[in-house]
């Protein structure tokens, strides 16, 4: 078997992971239906949570001696953080400094923004899957639109962009409303990206039959735009990005279930607690917490630690397979 090559995580499928997702807290102030169930979940304690010197700690491994070039925030929801700023503020610090994004349902950033962009915040995703307020409301189980909507506009003004959307659409409640949505993002400047709802959901509540694939999202977008596949190769993105009535406007579809891009794929994954997962649907995980919690290991160990658990990521996600189990852990506490 060859061996792991030396600062770099790489896998025995031939990829290298540079794009670290480090999700910040499994709480969150909405209960999308596709992710939590309404009750919400039993959060994580927070002696289990890595501290903020812990996971800059780990930011620094990835960057200094891994090859992590990327580095974005996530959750649950990453605002409800209390040392967010400090954490970006320090991440941004790093040589080479990492591009620094986050993935947030917008909630709170009309407030927070600002600070986050002068911290070095470069960009940000928002969660976002329909303009109209009753959709909103039957999704996320809150009457929070407007405050989203809000919270967008000030990551624009902000100046985190390209800021881009993330949508999901869900049959019977949004399924319809993939042209609107594109008209919003159109009309404001922001990208729009359609997610394929993918089985993470805390309740194993996922159908495949109920999951309005990519093909659909086509079909119902060609009703009124034009779109012609973007000629800048895809690499490691997972959204496949189209241009809209011959551009530059774009929008993107990410088809995790029905054309999955695990060969390209350049990620690693920590969670809140300290685990590092090699792939969004990873049924192991590998604790770099109790080796920064013994307080024996050097950076050297914990890097190779880290070499360890990525050399063994598997080829794919398997969720077309007959034998798919999904991961233990939910989204909310994955952070996508
Ligand atoms: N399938 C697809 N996307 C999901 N997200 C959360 N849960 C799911 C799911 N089951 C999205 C969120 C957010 C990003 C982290 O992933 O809306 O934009
Ligand atoms: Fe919160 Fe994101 Fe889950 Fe919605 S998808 S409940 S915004 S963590």
């Amino acid at each position: 078997m060859p061996t792991v090559p030396p600062g770099l995580l790489a896998d025995q499928h031939g990829r290298v992971a540079t794009d670290l997702r480090v999700s910040l807290t499994d709480r969150c102030n909405l209960r999308c239906q596709y992710c939590m169930p309404a009750e919400g979940l039993n959060w994580m304690a927070s002696e289990e949570t890595l501290t903020d010197d812990e996971v800059v700690r780990l930011l620094s491994i990835a960057v200094q001696r891994l090859g992590v070039r990327q580095i974005r925030f996530t959750g649950g929801e990453p605002l409800l953080r209390r040392g967010l700023v400090d954490i970006v503020t320090r991440t941004a610090a790093l040589k080479p400094r990492p591009r620094i994004a986050m993935t947030s349902n917008g909630l709170g950033l009309t407030r927070s923004a600002p600070a986050l962009a002068r911290a070095g915040m470069d960009r940000v995703n928002i969660s976002l899957d329909t303009v109209r307020g009753d959709s909103f409301e039957a999704i996320t189980r809150r009457a929070r639109l407007q405050d989203v909507v809000d919270g967008v506009a000030a990551a624009h003004a902000a100046g985190m962009t390209p800021v881009k959307i993330n949508a999901v659409l869900l049959r019977g409640i949004n399924d319809g409303e993939a042209p609107e949505l594109l008209r919003w993002c159109l009309e404001h400047g922001y990208q729009l990206r359609f997610i394929e709802q993918m089985p993470l959901d805390a309740q194993h509540g996922w159908h495949r039959e109920a999951m309005v694939t990519a093909e659909e999202i086509f079909a119902s977008l060609a009703g009124e735009f034009d779109l012609t596949e973007a000629s800048r190769p895809r690499g490691s993105a997972p959204a496949e990005e189209f241009l809209v009535n011959g551009g530059p406007a774009t929008v993107g579809v990410i088809a995790s279930v029905t054309r999955p891009f695990c060969g390209d794929c350049d990620r690693t994954r920590l969670t809140a607690d300290g685990q590092v997962r090699n792939c969004l649907f990873a049924r192991q995980e590998s604790d770099l917490r109790s080796l920064l919690r013994e307080g024996r290991a050097d950076d050297a160990t914990i890097a190779a630690a880290w070499q360890t658990a990525m050399w063994g990521k598997l080829p794919g996600h398997g969720i077309n397979d007959p034998g798919f189990l999904q991961p233990t852990r939910p989204m909310s506490s994955i952070g996508g």
